[in-house]
């Protein structure tokens, strides 16, 4: 038996990755419509995925007034739409595989929860963290008692020097108009991946940070407008966008971030991509309002503190852990792949994830798993231990919101509940 699913936003996530997976679960995967206004976006689903063309929707109200015609939909457009598509999928009978964050906008993530409830839906948002070899192993230790009982974690998202310059100053979630705070749009995943890891609840949050660099009173003295229009600093700004995306085309990579530009990566392509769209502009001339890092202090229930930081100012996008407990300490750096296990009575142990499992393909491994945790979910009605159901989710949404709101109130503490 197959599971019928339908991409709503077929782009990176919903095209290239999710749609992707029905060649990875040929026996269990069948995408039987698509809904973008993007033509070509559509045509490639029909060559590369087989959905038929008469389930190809630019316009997507005959695809929800029309009959159910898939278990689940996928739903990966950008942030500010899912939430009415979420609503109006639910009400037409899916279940959903909804992208993060569930929405910019509090209280239609409250009226998503709802809704699932209501109509008896599950909604799993895509927290893809959970279905890494590396968390999953972390999780396994914690629940052994590898550390005792948690009393503090560091955690750290290093965004990238470039994934910041490509996704926050450039690209899609530049400007809280049009998207959400990075804090929600990038660390939701965190906040629901340390929620997971201690099975505690948080009682109050405070956070700092700003936009520190990205804007124009830092533009080098006469850089233009666009990194293509001869800018005197090519040669030592890192963020020189024909070096960055040329250069990951060298390298052979045709995927994720290169094909953001143009769904052709070309040289050609690519530079006229550069020339004329959002990602040739010099960073410190683009219309970016979200910060480029931010701190946020946890308070859970039970008093155990957390600290997170996330910064865009690293060389790798990569997280990292430390969890400090009663009888041990837990380290995770996630782009090595590897744990440190140092019980205080005992012997240090090294894991080396990367023995864990064979497939480390999109977010560690973590959007192949998530496929298939859902897949047993739907066809078979197995509920893995770490899949997300829509009120955990929320948990993480409340955090970010709170997390936000202190940022913009000077550090002020809140209380998650009162969100
Ligand atoms: N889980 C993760 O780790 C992760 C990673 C990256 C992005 N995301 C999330 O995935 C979502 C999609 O991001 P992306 O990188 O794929 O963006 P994208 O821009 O590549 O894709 C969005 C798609 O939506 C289409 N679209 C635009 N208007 C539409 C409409 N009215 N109806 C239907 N489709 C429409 C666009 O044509 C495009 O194909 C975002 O919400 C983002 O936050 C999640």
């Amino acid at each position: 038996m197959k599971m019928r699913m339908a991409v709503i936003g077929c782009g990176s996530r919903g095209k290239d990755t999710y749609a992707r997976m029905q060649k990875q679960f040929p026996d269990r995967l069948e995408i039987v419509a698509a809904v973008d206004p993007d033509p070509k976006k559509l045509l490639e689903m029909q060559e590369h995925y087989q959905v038929p063309a008469e389930r190809c929707y630019t316009d997507p109200d005959p695809f929800f007034s029309g009959p159910c015609l898939a278990d689940v939909a996928c739903i990966a457009t950008l942030d500010h739409l899912h939430y009415e598509y979420a609503m109006k999928a639910m009400k037409a009978g899916y279940h959903l595989l909804l992208e993060k964050p569930i929405s910019p906008v509090k209280e239609e993530c409250q009226a998503i929860q709802e809704a699932a409830h209501q109509y008896h839906r599950h909604v799993i948002v895509c927290h893809v963290l959970r279905y890494t070899p590396f968390y999953r192993k972390l999780k396994e230790l914690l629940v052994s008692g590898a550390a005792g009982e948690v009393v503090s974690i560091q955690a750290s998202e290093g965004v990238g020097y470039w994934h910041q310059a490509h996704s926050f100053v450039r690209g899609n979630w530049r400007n809280q108009k049009e998207t959400s705070p990075m804090i929600l749009q990038k660390c939701c995943h965190d906040f629901d991946i340390l929620l997971w890891l201690t099975g505690k609840h948080c009682r109050r949050v405070s956070s700092f940070g700003d936009l520190r660099l990205f804007k124009e009173s830092n533009a080098p003295k006469g850089a233009p407008k666009r990194c293509t229009d001869g800018c005197p600093q090519e040669h030592t700004c890192p963020y020189h966008a024909p070096r960055y995306y040329l250069g990951q085309l060298e390298q052979g990579n045709h995927d994720w971030p290169v094909n953001v530009l143009t769904s052709e990566p070309t040289k050609e392509k690519v530079l006229e991509a550069l020339r004329t769209g959002p990602y040739g502009r010099c960073v410190y001339y683009c219309d970016n309002d979200v910060v480029d890092h931010q701190t946020v202090n946890l308070e859970m229930e039970d008093g155990t503190t957390i600290d997170f930081t996330m910064c865009g100012f690293t060389k790798e996008n990569v997280r990292r852990i430390r969890i400090m407990g009663t009888l041990g300490e837990l380290e995770g750096d996630m782009e090595q792949n590897r744990i440190w296990v140092r019980p205080f009575a005992g012997e240090d142990q090294e894991i080396d994830v990367n023995t864990l499992s064979d497939d480390f393909s999109g977010h560690g491994g973590g959007d192949v798993q998530l496929m298939r945790e859902v897949l047993d979910l739907i066809l078979d009605g197995k509920a893995s231990e770490g899949i997300t159901t829509v009120d955990q989710s929320m948990e993480s949404h409340y955090i970010a919101f709170a997390a936000e709101e202190s940022r913009l109130e000077n550090g002020r503490t809140m209380e998650v509940q009162a969100f």
